[in-house]
Parts: structure tokens; sequence; C-alpha cells
């Protein structure tokens, strides 16, 4: 088993060096317990090696690799929510598309390029395309391409099914998203309106890759979101993506940032407009004067006046670190709570469950659960990466959280990659020596390796402790998705041989 690995200053710089370098993000002084959770959760994820063997093998590998695309997904904060920022929203509704599509008109050429840069789920083209939808009437006979980007996979393929839990929809009233959305279960809505094939997704990395893009379709574009993105990222890396958003925007082009982003000096390119509690910054050359102040609209509430002014801060943006910024903007927000995600999953509406799980996992707090339920609700429909994510991201709360320890060594083992899963078992079966079905799985991944005789001992094992238990393996009392990996081990025990 892999020894204990003492966590020094330099072995954590050289992981916040590889996530800077990659992928723009930096930690701050006061992000290192994160830092040091994101890298142990990695490390102890990772094959019997030394740390700056895996440090080096990780730089080594692109963001397609499984590994890769676990580590960026714990590693980014993907917060968002349908018209997140209301005066943002308000100002493209009422002033900035109606603009637009005039000066097109003028021009006889009826298209219109829009990229939502960083849009983690989703929620923020999809708004877009709504509100094309609704200020455009003869939208279907435009060019119309609204693509969004991130660098997180798990969070692109969400959004391609473009279904989302109420967590999603949070501060939107229910009247002004009628006719777009279709229930799916309890707590799930699907973006059902014909809008939803304006919006493409794709994977984009802002630290990387090159701008403007014509091929990509990042050229000559009309708006530009790139909404609280920016605030995990360097001065540097900002001012350099603040001119290649420049380049990429066609004249008179709009820039739409989160309003925590930097200071507006770095944005010194553009002309600054104002609109009501928003600042948009737009691209020179402009030929259409600048549209007229918006008015509050689509917020819940009365519907002329935002309930929700601005998005409610507590504290000034800039004490706080960026890793927990997201989190905090909606603190004063219920979380949906594990038993109703248990009656959604009862209900058989396993995407609901599964949203709602989501937001429980992202709302900043401490347990592990929803996010190892996560784990088990990818795993069980047959999304190793992405439970391997979950699982990733339940160890960041508790590294010793023993079901976690258990599946992440059955993803490895579904995956085919054999000396992890046993030493990942190993670490489980360390920290938990007395669990049935840890010893049975390892046995099963010993029986992958051609090990008969440890397999043997292991299933021996797994047996005795099972009949200790009165026979009863363990159980989660929490969800039943527990139940399907249990009852298999309880399954495979029961065919076994008798012991003599
Ligand atoms: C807090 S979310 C913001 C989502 C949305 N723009 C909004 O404001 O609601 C930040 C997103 O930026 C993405 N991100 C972070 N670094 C990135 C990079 N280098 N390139 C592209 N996307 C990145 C993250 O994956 C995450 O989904």
């Amino acid at each position: 088993m892999k020894a204990a690995f003492t966590w020094t200053g330099e072995a954590l710089a050289s992981v916040a060096d590889l996530c800077v370098r990659r992928w723009g993000i930096r930690f701050r002084e006061g992000d290192s317990p994160r830092l040091r959770l994101l890298s142990e959760s990695a490390y102890l994820g990772s094959a019997d090696e030394s740390f700056p063997g895996f440090v080096a093998r990780l730089s080594s590998l692109d963001d397609d690799d499984p590994e890769m695309q676990a580590f960026i997904a714990q590693l980014v904060v993907g917060e968002t929510s349908f018209f997140r920022d209301q005066p943002q929203f308000n100002a493209l509704r009422e002033s900035v598309l109606p603009a637009i599509a005039a000066d097109r008109r003028r021009e006889g050429r009826l298209q219109l390029r829009v990229w939502s840069a960083g849009c983690a789920s989703g929620e923020e083209p999809y708004s877009v395309a709504m509100l094309i939808a609704e200020t455009i009437p003869d939208w279907r006979d435009w060019d119309i391409r609204i693509l969004g980007t991130d660098i997180n996979p798990f969070a692109l393929r969400r959004a391609r099914l473009a279904r989302f839990g109420d967590w999603s929809f949070r501060g939107v009233e229910d009247e002004s998203i009628r006719g777009y959305f279709l229930p799916v279960g309890a707590r799930t809505r699907y973006l059902q309106h014909p809008c939803r094939e304006l919006v493409k997704f794709d994977r984009h990395n802002l630290a990387t890759d090159s701008l403007p893009d014509p091929e990509r379709g990042l050229a000559g574009l009309d708006v530009i979101l790139c909404r609280n993105v920016t605030i995990y990222f360097d001065l540097a890396l900002t001012r350099r993506l603040a001119d290649g958003f420049l380049e990429a925007l066609g004249p008179g082009g709009w820039l739409f940032v989160g309003h925590a982003e930097p200071d507006p000096q770095v944005f010194g390119r553009f002309e600054p407009v104002e609109f009501k509690e928003a600042l948009v910054y737009r691209a020179p050359g402009n030929t259409v004067k600048h549209p007229a102040p918006s008015r509050d609209v689509r917020s819940a509430g009365s519907g002329r006046q935002s309930p929700t002014p601005s998005v409610p801060r507590r504290h000034s943006a800039k004490d706080q670190s960026p890793m927990s910024r997201a989190v905090e903007d909606h603190a004063e927000i219920r979380l949906p709570t594990l038993a109703e995600a248990r009656v959604a999953y009862d209900a058989h509406d396993h995407a609901g469950a599964s949203a709602l799980l989501v937001a429980i996992a992202n709302g900043g707090g401490s347990d592990p659960t929803a996010a190892h339920l996560l784990a088990q609700l990818s795993a069980d429909e047959k999304h190793y990466d992405e439970a391997l994510y979950w699982a990733f991201r339940a160890l960041l709360l508790d590294r010793f959280h023993s079901p976690t320890m258990m599946l992440m060594g059955l993803i490895w083992l579904e995956r085919g990659y054999l000396p992890r899963a046993r030493e990942q078992l190993q670490h489980a079966i360390f920290n938990n020596p007395r669990a049935p079905e840890a010893h049975f799985y390892l046995s099963m991944v010993h029986r992958a390796l051609e090990n008969p005789d440890q397999s043997e001992r292991s299933r021996e094992r797994a047996l005795r402790l099972a009949r200790a238990h009165g026979g009863n393996l363990l159980e989660s009392d929490l969800l039943p998705v527990e139940r399907p990996r249990i009852g298999l081990a309880k399954e495979a025990l029961a065919k076994s041989p008798p012991l003599e």
C-alpha cells in the first residue's frame, strides 16, 4: 500500500502550479485547505506511485483523459442558474438584443452570434436563447448561433441534456418561463422549446485556447458573456482574455462580465455602457448609437421591480476567496434535503433526485453523502467518469468515507484499472476491516488480476464477516440507490459455495 505522504508547501505548490498553467485557476492563501483536499483525493485515487511521479503523470495527461476530466471537474466551481444577475438580463432583453436586431435588419443580414464562455451546466446560454425567442419574433428565419463552452466535461454533458432541477430556477418566476419547460417528475424540467436548438456546446479552455477562432465560431461575435469565470484567474490572464474577447467580437459587439469581475481598467479598450444596475462593455466601431436603458423584467415578484435587487451580497466580493464566493452568492436560499432527493428517487424520478443531489453537493456543506450518492447513481447508469468525479468530491469532504472508497474501487474495476481498484479496496479495508463487501469486491479484483489464491482468501473473509453480521451486509439507510450495488454482492455471496 502507498506510504503516508507528508503534505509539504512544496507539494501543494506543484499542484497549484499545474492548475494555473493548464486552466488559469489560481489558489489564494485562504484556499490552501481546499487545494490540499483536492490534491489528496486525486493522489489517493491514483496508482501506487511517488508524489512527484503522480504530479508529473497528471501534468502529462491531456484534458480528455478520464482521470484528468475528474480532476478538472472537482477543481472548478460550477454554480449557475437561469437568468442569474437579473439586471444584466434586463439590459440584454430590453436594450442590447433589440438594438442588435434593428441593426441587422437595417443591414439585411439576419445573423446573430453569442458566446457563453464558462457556461457550466448551460443555464446561461439557454437563458439567452429564451430571450432571443421573445425579443426577435421571427427568430426562426434568422441564422442564430449560441455557443456555450467550458472545461468541465460533466457540466457540458448535463448542459446538452437540457434537464434542470428546481435549484437552477431559483429567483425566477414560474410565470415568466411558462411554455419553455416540460415538467419531468416531481422537481425537474426539460427545456422543450425549439429555441433549445440554437444552443450548442463545446469544450474550450479560456486559459490556453487562442482567440479569435473562426473555425470554432469564435469570431465576429455580437455578444460574449463571460461571467463569474475570471474571478478565478490572475490579472495577467484576465487582461489577455479581455484582448482576446475584443478580437473575437465584431465591431460594436457586447461583453458581459460578472459584477465581481476584476477592476474595469482591465476592459479599458472597451467602452463601458451603463444600464440600470448593470455595466456592460462594448467593442469600438459600433454603427448604432446606444440603446435605451432597460427596465426591470422577468424577476420573481411583481414583474416590474426586481425583488432580488441585483445579487444580494453580504460581504464585499474582494473580501472572499473566489472558491467560496459562488456558494456565498446564494447562501440565503434553502437547499433541498436528502429526504427530498429520496422522495424523487422513490418516485423513479432519477433525474430529479440527481438534480437535487447536485444542488446539495454544490451547496457548500461538509457532508459527503450527496456526492457519494451521485457517484452511485452515475455508476448505476454506467457513467463511470462522472461517477469517479463525484466519488472524488465525496472523498474531498471525507477522505475516509467508507462507502465511497468501496465504490471507487468498483469504478476502477469496471473501467479496467485493476491495480488502482486493488489499491482503493485495500485502503477501504484498512479503513474499515469488518466491511464484508470490501473483501468481496477485492476478491473480484484479484480474480480479474488472475490471482486465484488471493481471490479465494478475500472471498472467504467476506463470507466469514457476512456470517458474523448475521448474514446481513451493511446497508445504507439513506437512499435506496445503495442497494443494487449491495444487492450485487449479496447475491454473489449467496451463490458462493458454503465455507467448510
Ligand atoms: C461559477 S461558473 C459560472 C457559470 C456562468 N457563467 C454563470 O455566471 O452562472 C464558472 C465556470 O467557469 C468554468 N471555467 C473555469 N476555468 C475555465 C477555463 N480555463 N476555461 C473555460 N471555462 C472555465 C468552470 O468550469 C465553471 O463552469
